[in-house]
């Protein structure tokens, strides 16, 4: 054993008690905390780095948000991902923050690692997992489910050593965010029927604040992956982060789910996610033009194994590779621009063009010139055939029967 422990560190309750714990009793001479930047408020990042400071960690804060939005992001919104109808945020954000937590152990030389999760959840799964698949002889160290710990022995034990805890006193929701979206959750929330306080939304104004100005928005797609704004090029966290405002502040996003967990447990979810909306609609939109019948009906079947797959976290799974062989062949065409109308939470599809469409104004036409409609005859006397034999069959025994 090197002494060293690399903790998985968002600066929160649970992840500083894990500072002093992985020396008292665990024995660790050295904490690496990692935190990596998925598109959290600055403040808590800066928060977590104080923190560690105060408790005398070897700190590194990993600026993950690029990489985030272009490889898990948009890897998702290729997928149409999504989990019991909201877009997955949380769970696409851990295989990356247990990556950065293994490059970090790699470069110090540290093989062991702790996390904060607790035995609930379905965080220990994706991040353990990820660790593992990156450094098969791991150890991974989870005091919070290890010891079983409540929140009042944390505070308590965190008084007693020194670990900062002022802002968690404050907080009365647990809050996990990424620039996919924003997830909270805890205190009367967990109360399936108790309606969401206002104070909890961040990134999105309610129905009433939104602006009273219908806004148009026209989102530009390259293979799969929104490129512009309104005709503006933009890279893909910025994007994000632009469309975020914009979608936030006409009040779209906002998600009040039953989940449930890997575990079988239910739980009350509430969820921002304005640009992760209306992507995916902006995308389904464009699918819709482009893929044909046979490749969209077959697509919702991969796009939900692979939605399965990212809930989980199993990001390293040969089967996501597959199935991404064929989501990605498929995004080949998509490509063009959508507009859409957002009003009042609403986000609408207005319009939709593609040098892939398979449209033909002229086919589709009530004036067409080129369709025959006569060549159609045929093929509807046949339509529905077996179905008519059976039915006269069906007709003819029950006559038989009761003439008998
Ligand atoms: N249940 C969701 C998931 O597993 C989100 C959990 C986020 N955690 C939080 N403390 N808000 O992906």
């Amino acid at each position: 054993m090197s002494g060293k422990v690399v903790l998985v560190y968002s600066g929160g309750l649970d992840t500083s008690i894990c500072i002093p714990m992985m020396k008292e009793e665990y024995g660790y001479t050295e904490v690496i905390t990692v935190t990596v930047d998925v598109g959290q408020p600055q403040a808590d990042i800066d928060q977590a780095e104080e923190k560690a400071k105060i408790m005398k960690t070897t700190h590194f804060t990993v600026d993950a948000k690029e990489e985030f939005t272009r490889d898990f992001c948009f890897a998702s919104l290729k997928a149409n991902g999504e989990y019991q109808g909201y877009p997955m945020s949380t769970s696409i954000a851990r295989p990356i923050i247990a990556k950065k937590a293994v490059e970090i152990a790699k470069k110090v030389g540290a093989t062991a690692f702790a996390h904060g999760c607790t035995g609930k959840g379905n965080d220990q799964y994706r991040i353990e997992y990820t660790i593992r698949a990156m450094m098969p002889d791991a150890v991974i160290h989870a005091p919070i489910r290890e010891k079983n710990l409540t929140r009042t022995w944390e505070i308590e034990y965190a008084q007693k050593h020194g670990v900062p805890i002022q802002q968690s006193l404050n907080k009365i929701w647990s809050i996990d965010e990424n620039l996919w979206g924003r997830s909270i959750e805890g205190g009367r929330l967990e109360e399936p029927n108790f309606a969401p306080p206002e104070e909890i939304f961040m990134w999105t104004k309610s129905q009433e604040n939104a602006s009273n100005t219908r806004q148009a928005l026209t989102v530009s797609f390259e293979k799969g992956v929104p490129v512009a704004l309104n005709g503006e090029k933009m890279g893909p966290s910025k994007l994000v982060i632009a469309l975020n405002k914009i979608a936030g502040d006409n009040g779209i996003g906002r998600i009040d789910v039953m989940e449930d967990r890997m575990l079988g447990l239910k739980v009350r979810e509430n969820y921002e996610c304005p640009a992760s909306t209306v992507l995916l609609k902006a995308h389904g939109a464009i699918e819709a033009l482009v893929l044909t019948r046979d490749e969209l009906r077959f697509k919702k079947t991969i796009d939900q194994e692979w939605s399965k797959l990212a809930y989980e976290g199993l990001w390293w799974d040969p089967f996501k590779d597959d199935l991404e062989a064929f989501i990605n062949k498929t995004q080949e065409r998509v490509t063009g621009d959508v507009r859409l109308s957002l009003y009042k939470g609403a986000v609408t599809v207005t319009g939709r063009e593609s040098k892939w469409a398979l449209y033909s104004e002229d086919l589709a036409s009530f004036d067409t010139t080129t369709f025959d409609q006569r060549e159609s005859t045929g093929s509807v006397k046949m339509f529905g055939l077996q179905a008519r034999m059976f039915l006269s069959l069906q007709e003819k025994l029950a006559t038989e029967k009761t003439s008998k």
